[in-house]
C-alpha cells in the first residue's frame, strides 16, 4: 500500500472478527517491522510478545477492562528493559521513546497487511506483569490486539483531528 494511505487509513479498531486468525507469516512480518525501528544508540531495549494461545490470551484479556478485546485473536505486548536503554548525561532514559517507535512501526506494518490494531495503555499493569512473569528490570509499555476488523465499520470512520494549522507551523 502507498505509505500515506497506510498512515491515513489506520484507525483504532475495537471490533474484531474472532474467527479469523492471522497467519504466523504475517505476525513475523509485523515483528520484523518492529525490529527495524530506530532506537537510541541502536540499543534495541525491546521485546515483542505475540500472544495467540487461547489459555494465555484469556489471562491477558482479563488485564483490560473493555470486553471488546475478547474477540481479538492475538494480542501484541511491547515490553522493554530500562537498564538496556540509552541514558543521556542529564538522566533522560530513552526506553519509552524507543518502544513508542517500535510499536508505531508494527501498527503501521499491520495496517499495510490489512490487519487492525488499537494501541492500549489503560491495561492493569500490575496484573499483566504477574500474568506474564515480567522481570523486575522490565516494563510493559503498550499492548494492542491484532486481528481482522469485524465489519469494516471502523475502517470507514473519519479521523477526528485538529486542523493542520493547529498541529503544524511552516515557518
Ligand atoms: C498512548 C496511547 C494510549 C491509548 N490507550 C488506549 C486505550 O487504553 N484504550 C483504547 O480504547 N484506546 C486507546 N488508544 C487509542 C486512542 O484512543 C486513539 O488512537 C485516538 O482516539 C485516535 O483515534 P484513531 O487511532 O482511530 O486515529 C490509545 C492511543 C495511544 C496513542
Amino acid at each position: 500500500m502507498e505509505f500515506m494511505k497506510v498512515v491515513q487509513n489506520r484507525v483504532s479498531c475495537r471490533a474484531y472478527d474472532p474467527n479469523r486468525e492471522i497467519s504466523k507469516e504475517l505476525l513475523v512480518k509485523i515483528a520484523e517491522a518492529g525490529k527495524a525501528a530506530p532506537s537510541a544508540a541502536n540499543l534495541q531495549p525491546w521485546k515483542f510478545l505475540f500472544v495467540s494461545s487461547p489459555e494465555l490470551l484469556e489471562k491477558v484479556r482479563e488485564c483490560y477492562s473493555r470486553r471488546w478485546i475478547d474477540n481479538a485473536p492475538h494480542i501484541l505486548i511491547v515490553k522493554g528493559s530500562r537498564s538496556r536503554a540509552w541514558v543521556r548525561r542529564d538522566g533522560y532514559n530513552s526506553l519509552e521513546t524507543d518502544l513508542t517507535i517500535a510499536m508505531d512501526h508494527m501498527i503501521l506494518a499491520a495496517e499495510n497487511l490489512g490487519i487492525a490494531s488499537c494501541w492500549i495503555a489503560a491495561f492493569d499493569n500490575e496484573k499483566l506483569r504477574a500474568v506474564l512473569g515480567i522481570k523486575s528490570d522490565e516494563e510493559i509499555f503498550a499492548i494492542t490486539p491484532l486481528g481482522y476488523s469485524a465489519d469494516g465499520s471502523e475502517r470507514k470512520r473519519e479521523k477526528k483531528r485538529y486542523d493542520l494549522d493547529q498541529a503544524a507551523e511552516f515557518i
